[in-house]
Protein backbone atom coordinates (compact mmCIF):
# COMPACT_ATOMS: atom_id res chain seq x y z
CA UNK A 1 0.00 0.00 0.00
CA UNK A 2 3.13 2.36 0.91
CA UNK A 3 3.93 2.38 -2.97
CA UNK A 4 0.12 3.90 -3.64
CA UNK A 5 0.43 6.54 -1.02
CA UNK A 6 1.93 9.99 -1.26
CA UNK A 7 4.39 10.95 1.54
CA UNK A 8 2.01 12.76 2.72
CA UNK A 9 -0.69 10.19 3.25
CA UNK A 10 1.64 8.06 4.27
CA UNK A 11 2.34 10.39 7.21
CA UNK A 12 -1.40 11.11 8.03
CA UNK A 13 -1.82 7.04 8.19
CA UNK A 14 0.73 6.05 10.21
CA UNK A 15 0.23 8.82 12.40
CA UNK A 16 -3.46 7.45 13.01
CA UNK A 17 -2.46 3.81 13.42
CA UNK A 18 -0.59 4.62 15.89
CA UNK A 19 -2.90 6.70 17.51
CA UNK A 20 -5.93 4.10 17.33
CA UNK A 21 -3.87 2.26 19.39
CA UNK A 22 -4.64 4.08 22.78
CA UNK A 23 -8.15 2.91 21.86
CA UNK A 24 -9.75 -0.09 24.04
CA UNK A 25 -12.25 -2.31 24.64
CA UNK A 26 -15.76 -0.22 26.23
CA UNK A 27 -14.35 3.44 25.30
CA UNK A 28 -16.16 6.55 24.55
CA UNK A 29 -14.01 8.35 21.60
CA UNK A 30 -14.61 11.22 20.05
CA UNK A 31 -13.91 11.58 16.49
CA UNK A 32 -12.29 14.24 14.92
CA UNK A 33 -12.93 16.15 11.47
CA UNK A 34 -10.20 16.58 8.70
CA UNK A 35 -8.34 14.58 6.18
CA UNK A 36 -6.36 13.48 9.16
CA UNK A 37 -8.50 12.06 10.98
CA UNK A 38 -10.43 10.34 8.22
CA UNK A 39 -7.46 8.49 8.21
CA UNK A 40 -8.14 7.39 12.00
CA UNK A 41 -11.95 6.87 11.82
CA UNK A 42 -10.76 4.51 8.77
CA UNK A 43 -8.34 2.47 11.37
CA UNK A 44 -10.77 2.47 14.20
CA UNK A 45 -13.27 1.25 11.84
CA UNK A 46 -11.12 -1.57 11.01
CA UNK A 47 -10.10 -2.13 14.34
CA UNK A 48 -13.88 -2.79 14.74
CA UNK A 49 -14.35 -4.76 12.27
CA UNK A 50 -11.93 -7.27 12.52
CA UNK A 51 -10.79 -7.34 16.15
CA UNK A 52 -14.67 -6.65 17.18
CA UNK A 53 -13.47 -3.62 19.16
CA UNK A 54 -16.52 -2.71 21.23
CA UNK A 55 -16.43 1.16 21.42
CA UNK A 56 -19.00 4.34 20.67
CA UNK A 57 -17.71 7.36 18.82
CA UNK A 58 -18.97 10.11 19.38
CA UNK A 59 -18.47 12.70 15.75
CA UNK A 60 -17.12 16.36 15.69
CA UNK A 61 -19.14 16.97 12.05
CA UNK A 62 -21.94 15.64 10.11
CA UNK A 63 -19.00 14.43 7.79
CA UNK A 64 -17.16 12.36 10.01
CA UNK A 65 -20.40 11.03 11.54
CA UNK A 66 -21.22 9.82 7.83
CA UNK A 67 -17.68 8.19 7.43
CA UNK A 68 -17.96 6.37 10.62
CA UNK A 69 -21.14 4.61 9.87
CA UNK A 70 -19.69 3.41 6.63
CA UNK A 71 -16.77 1.64 8.12
CA UNK A 72 -18.73 0.17 10.89
CA UNK A 73 -18.43 2.43 13.77
CA UNK A 74 -21.30 2.68 16.50
CA UNK A 75 -21.73 6.65 16.81
CA UNK A 76 -23.88 8.77 19.63
CA UNK A 77 -24.41 11.74 20.41
CA UNK A 78 -22.17 13.58 22.88
CA UNK A 79 -25.44 14.43 25.11
CA UNK A 80 -26.15 10.24 24.92
CA UNK A 81 -22.13 9.35 25.70
CA UNK A 82 -21.67 12.30 28.66
CA UNK A 83 -18.35 11.90 29.04
CA UNK A 84 -15.39 10.27 26.93
CA UNK A 85 -12.59 8.26 27.66
CA UNK A 86 -10.16 9.74 24.38
CA UNK A 87 -10.80 12.35 21.74
CA UNK A 88 -8.35 11.38 18.43
CA UNK A 89 -8.32 14.54 16.04
CA UNK A 90 -5.97 16.43 13.32
CA UNK A 91 -4.76 19.58 13.79
CA UNK A 92 -3.85 22.97 11.54
CA UNK A 93 -0.93 23.58 13.89
CA UNK A 94 0.61 22.54 17.75
CA UNK A 95 3.07 24.85 19.59
CA UNK A 96 5.97 22.63 22.12
CA UNK A 97 3.14 23.14 24.47
CA UNK A 98 0.84 21.47 22.53
CA UNK A 99 -1.61 24.74 22.36
CA UNK A 100 -3.23 24.19 19.19
CA UNK A 101 -5.43 26.02 15.88
CA UNK A 102 -8.07 23.67 14.71
CA UNK A 103 -11.22 24.70 12.33
CA UNK A 104 -9.91 24.43 8.88
CA UNK A 105 -12.09 21.98 8.29
CA UNK A 106 -14.88 24.76 9.43
CA UNK A 107 -15.94 21.97 12.35
CA UNK A 108 -13.77 24.22 15.16
CA UNK A 109 -16.92 24.53 17.77
CA UNK A 110 -17.88 20.73 18.10
CA UNK A 111 -14.33 19.44 18.15
CA UNK A 112 -13.54 21.64 21.15
CA UNK A 113 -16.73 20.45 22.97
CA UNK A 114 -16.01 16.83 22.09
CA UNK A 115 -11.94 17.52 22.91
CA UNK A 116 -12.72 19.20 26.50
CA UNK A 117 -15.77 16.57 27.43
CA UNK A 118 -12.38 13.82 26.97
CA UNK A 119 -10.39 12.35 29.73
CA UNK A 120 -7.52 12.52 27.00
CA UNK A 121 -7.04 14.54 23.42
CA UNK A 122 -4.51 12.53 21.14
CA UNK A 123 -3.70 15.17 17.99
CA UNK A 124 -2.86 13.35 15.21
CA UNK A 125 -0.70 15.25 12.03
CA UNK A 126 2.00 15.65 9.58
CA UNK A 127 5.56 17.50 10.41
CA UNK A 128 4.12 20.09 8.61
CA UNK A 129 1.90 20.94 11.55
CA UNK A 130 4.59 22.08 13.77
CA UNK A 131 5.47 25.81 14.65
CA UNK A 132 7.37 28.02 16.93
CA UNK A 133 4.37 30.30 17.44
CA UNK A 134 0.85 29.69 16.30
CA UNK A 135 -0.87 32.11 13.98
CA UNK A 136 0.68 31.65 10.71
CA UNK A 137 -2.85 29.36 9.84
CA UNK A 138 -5.45 32.03 9.69
CA UNK A 139 -7.25 31.46 13.08
CA UNK A 140 -11.27 30.23 12.95
CA UNK A 141 -13.66 32.09 14.62
CA UNK A 142 -17.35 31.12 14.55
CA UNK A 143 -19.65 33.48 14.42
CA UNK A 144 -22.94 33.85 14.88
CA UNK A 145 -25.10 34.83 11.46
CA UNK A 146 -26.68 37.94 13.11
CA UNK A 147 -24.98 41.07 12.66
CA UNK A 148 -21.86 39.24 11.66
CA UNK A 149 -20.30 42.40 9.87
CA UNK A 150 -20.81 43.94 13.34
CA UNK A 151 -18.97 41.13 14.82
CA UNK A 152 -16.01 41.13 12.72
CA UNK A 153 -15.59 44.91 13.41
CA UNK A 154 -15.61 44.26 16.98
CA UNK A 155 -13.03 41.65 16.30
CA UNK A 156 -10.74 43.67 14.34
CA UNK A 157 -10.94 46.62 16.64
CA UNK A 158 -9.60 44.07 19.51
CA UNK A 159 -7.06 42.36 17.23
CA UNK A 160 -5.14 46.24 17.40
CA UNK A 161 -4.76 46.04 21.02
CA UNK A 162 -3.57 41.99 21.06
CA UNK A 163 -0.10 41.09 20.60
CA UNK A 164 -0.43 40.27 17.09
CA UNK A 165 0.97 40.82 13.34
CA UNK A 166 -1.92 40.54 11.16
CA UNK A 167 -5.74 42.71 11.82
CA UNK A 168 -7.01 41.31 9.19
CA UNK A 169 -10.12 39.20 9.16
CA UNK A 170 -12.47 37.27 6.34
CA UNK A 171 -15.78 35.61 5.88
CA UNK A 172 -15.41 32.15 5.14
CA UNK A 173 -16.91 31.40 1.91
CA UNK A 174 -18.12 28.19 0.09
CA UNK A 175 -18.23 29.32 -3.79
CA UNK A 176 -20.50 32.25 -3.72
CA UNK A 177 -22.51 31.93 -0.36
CA UNK A 178 -20.97 32.55 3.58
CA UNK A 179 -19.87 29.23 4.33
CA UNK A 180 -22.49 27.44 7.26
CA UNK A 181 -21.20 25.27 9.81
CA UNK A 182 -23.11 22.05 11.05
CA UNK A 183 -24.48 24.53 13.74
CA UNK A 184 -25.47 26.90 11.43
CA UNK A 185 -23.02 29.54 11.71
CA UNK A 186 -20.28 31.34 9.65
CA UNK A 187 -16.45 31.07 10.66
CA UNK A 188 -14.23 33.91 10.23
CA UNK A 189 -10.82 33.66 9.71
CA UNK A 190 -8.43 36.06 11.63
CA UNK A 191 -4.69 36.58 9.48
CA UNK A 192 -3.21 37.11 12.73
CA UNK A 193 0.42 36.06 11.60
CA UNK A 194 1.30 35.15 14.51
CA UNK A 195 -0.04 34.92 17.98
CA UNK A 196 2.19 36.28 20.99
CA UNK A 197 -0.23 34.78 23.86
CA UNK A 198 -2.59 32.64 23.14
CA UNK A 199 -4.28 32.22 26.33
CA UNK A 200 -5.04 35.84 26.42
CA UNK A 201 -6.38 36.11 22.48
CA UNK A 202 -8.48 32.97 23.00
CA UNK A 203 -10.18 34.68 26.55
CA UNK A 204 -10.42 37.92 24.60
CA UNK A 205 -12.06 36.60 21.72
CA UNK A 206 -14.79 34.71 23.55
CA UNK A 207 -15.75 37.73 25.45
CA UNK A 208 -17.02 39.73 22.28
CA UNK A 209 -21.05 39.31 21.54
CA UNK A 210 -21.38 37.38 18.21
CA UNK A 211 -18.70 34.77 18.80
CA UNK A 212 -19.26 31.65 19.40
CA UNK A 213 -16.13 30.46 19.90
CA UNK A 214 -12.44 30.48 18.56
CA UNK A 215 -10.22 27.91 17.06
CA UNK A 216 -7.61 27.78 19.82
CA UNK A 217 -7.43 24.83 21.77
CA UNK A 218 -5.46 25.84 24.59
CA UNK A 219 -4.56 22.58 27.69
CA UNK A 220 -6.61 20.72 25.62
CA UNK A 221 -4.48 18.56 24.28
CA UNK A 222 -2.56 15.90 26.07
CA UNK A 223 -0.35 13.83 23.07
CA UNK A 224 0.69 14.43 19.68
CA UNK A 225 1.53 11.69 17.31
CA UNK A 226 3.21 13.03 14.48
CA UNK A 227 3.69 10.35 11.32
CA UNK A 228 6.45 10.86 8.87
CA UNK A 229 6.02 9.99 4.94
CA UNK A 230 8.95 6.79 5.87
CA UNK A 231 6.58 5.28 8.47
CA UNK A 232 8.05 6.59 11.54
CA UNK A 233 5.78 8.08 14.04
CA UNK A 234 6.81 10.50 17.10
CA UNK A 235 4.75 10.49 20.26
CA UNK A 236 4.80 13.51 22.39
CA UNK A 237 2.94 13.31 25.36
CA UNK A 238 3.18 16.78 27.70
CA UNK A 239 1.25 14.78 30.48
CA UNK A 240 3.97 12.14 30.86
CA UNK A 241 7.20 14.62 29.69
CA UNK A 242 7.97 12.22 27.13
CA UNK A 243 8.99 11.97 23.66
CA UNK A 244 9.44 8.57 21.31
CA UNK A 245 9.53 7.66 18.17
CA UNK A 246 8.82 3.76 16.38
CA UNK A 247 8.17 3.02 13.11
CA UNK A 248 3.96 1.50 12.21
CA UNK A 249 4.15 -1.74 9.88
CA UNK A 250 1.84 -1.83 8.05
CA UNK A 251 0.59 -4.41 5.06
CA UNK A 252 -1.69 -3.95 1.84
CA UNK A 253 -4.22 -6.31 3.27
CA UNK A 254 -7.17 -4.48 2.08
CA UNK A 255 -8.57 -1.53 0.66
CA UNK A 256 -10.23 0.45 2.83
CA UNK A 257 -8.48 3.89 2.24
CA UNK A 258 -8.50 3.61 -1.65
CA UNK A 259 -11.96 5.83 -1.44
CA UNK A 260 -10.32 8.61 0.83
C1 LIG B 1 -11.45 20.66 11.25
O1 LIG B 1 -12.30 21.70 11.58
C2 LIG B 1 -10.06 20.99 11.66
O2 LIG B 1 -9.90 21.37 12.96
C3 LIG B 1 -9.11 19.87 11.31
O3 LIG B 1 -8.91 19.00 12.37
C4 LIG B 1 -7.84 20.48 10.95
O4 LIG B 1 -8.15 21.48 10.01
C5 LIG B 1 -6.85 19.50 10.36
O5 LIG B 1 -7.31 19.07 9.12
P1 LIG B 1 -6.41 18.19 8.17
O6 LIG B 1 -6.13 16.93 8.90
O7 LIG B 1 -7.26 17.97 6.95
O8 LIG B 1 -5.18 18.98 7.87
Amino acid sequence: MSGELSPIDTAKFVAAKRAVQYVEDGMRVGLGTGSTAAWMVRCLGERVREEGLDITGVPTSSRTAELARQVGIPVVSLDEAKWLDLTIDGTDEYDEDLCLIKGGGGALLQEKIVATASDRMVVIADPSKAVEHLGAFPLPIEVIPFGWQTTKALVEEMLGAMDVLGTDATLRMNGQAAYVTDEGNHIIDLHVKRIGDPRKLSLVLNQIPGVVENGLFIDICDVVVIGHGDGRVEVTDINEGTHEEERIEFVDSDNIFADL
